[in-house]
């Protein structure tokens, strides 16, 4: 087991093991006494993790009620948040009480924006069930859900005050999920770390779950610390990122978010390398460590469609965006271009 201590405008700790689902309630009970919870989880999550959850919650003396919506994307939306806040108000769940977001991305990014509006904040835990979760959105503190005209845009930087990653449920994700998460983990051996990047270029992960996860927690923390509100360096995290909304977006969302980063990576690689921007051309290494981890490298979208796509993506900022860039592998930075760049970026598809 390994626990990892955040500094943000709130400290918490990330548990990080196999089996530790079990301590949940005694940890909550911890930090909150004998209060009540809301377990918020999809309709997959559910008859996996949710009798789990519970029991070891109301072990420790604390009364739960359940929220469970349908697993998938479409339900981070306006809808369901508000079920939800509806849902908490009915329980007549007070500022003693807190929320726990048991399931992925999804569960956690919409469980964090209720528990920031909900009688103007109450304590929330993240439970990250999938890889992505669990190296990515469970710390940090970003929120969300999505409106008509994008992803996140409607959300708050709002901390958790727990994370307990039970590296056990990963045993259940399918394995486009588990490549999902994968590409996040490649993500961030591009951006800081050589050696994370050398030990999961292989493909061969999964006895090492419990390192890899921490290790990303660890460079999380460090970007988190220094740039909490996402002014500088923690765009870093965005390695891959501009184009692979484009991706997604050019696919109708057919294409999963990290097979659109993996294809993002090799696109932003080989555009640096063009534009003289890295020291060394990363391309070829990330191409190998996506398909070793069962990701795709390529796309068949048109250059011109995944620029004009890009163009309409809320990180432009007036004439120029932040694009990231592998100086080499394990160190990436920062560079503002203008926007019609963007072109000759995706012709590097
Ligand atoms: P998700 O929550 O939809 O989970 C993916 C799928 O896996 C779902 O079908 C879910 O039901 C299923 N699942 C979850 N845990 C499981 C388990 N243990 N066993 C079997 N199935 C399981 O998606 P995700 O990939 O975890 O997260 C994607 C979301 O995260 C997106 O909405 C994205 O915008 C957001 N995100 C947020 C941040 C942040 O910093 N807040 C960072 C990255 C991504
Ligand atoms: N997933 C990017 C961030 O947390 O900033």
């Amino acid at each position: 087991m390994k626990t990892i201590k955040v500094s943000a405008s709130k400290e918490y700790e990330v548990v990080i093991g196999s089996g530790v689902l079990a301590s949940l309630g005694e940890s909550c009970s911890a930090l909150f006494g004998k209060s009540r919870a809301v377990i918020v989880t999809d309709s997959n999550v559910a008859p996996l993790r949710l009798s789990e959850a519970k029991e070891s919650l109301e072990n420790a003396g604390i009364q739960t009620v359940d929220f469970v919506f349908p697993a998938g994307e479409e339900s981070k939306c306006k809808e369901t948040l508000f079920e939800l806040l509806e849902f908490m108000a009915e329980n007549r769940l007070t500022r003693s009480d807190f929320a726990v977001a048991l399931g992925g991305g999804v569960t956690g990014d919409m469980t964090g924006l209720a528990a920031s509006l909900y009688l103007r904040g109450v304590p929330f835990v993240q439970v990250p069930t999938t890889l992505l979760a669990a190296v990515d959105s469970s710390v940090g503190g970003k929120t969300a859900v999505n409106l008509t005209a994008g992803k996140n845009l409607m959300g708050a930087f709002y901390q958790p005050s727990l994370v307990v990653c039970d590296t056990d449920t990963l045993s259940t994700l399918p394995e486009s999920e588990f490549a999902n998460g994968m590409a996040e983990v490649i993500k961030y051996g591009v951006i800081f770390d050589r050696k994370l990047f050398d030990k999961v270029r292989s493909g061969n992960v999964k006895s090492d779950m419990e390192d890899i996860i921490a290790r990303c927690v660890e460079l999380k923390r460090d970007v988190v610390a220094k740039d909490e509100f996402d002014k500088g360096d923690r765009q870093l995290l965005n390695f891959g990122h501009t184009m692979a909304h484009s991706i997604e977006k050019c696919s109708h969302f057919e294409i999963s978010h990290g097979s659109a980063v993996a294809i993002g990576m090799v696109i932003a690689a080989k555009a640096s390398a063009k534009l003289g921007w890295s020291d060394e051309d990363c391309t070829a290494e990330i191409i190998e460590a996506n398909k070793n981890n069962c990701l795709p490298v390529e796309c068949d979208f048109e250059p011109r469609a995944l620029a004009d796509a890009a163009l309409s993506d809320k990180k432009r900022s007036g004439g120029t965006i932040n694009f990231v860039v592998p100086r080499v592998v394990g160190e990436c930075y920062l560079q503002k271009i203008p926007v019609d760049v963007l072109y000759e970026i995706a012709e590097c598809k």
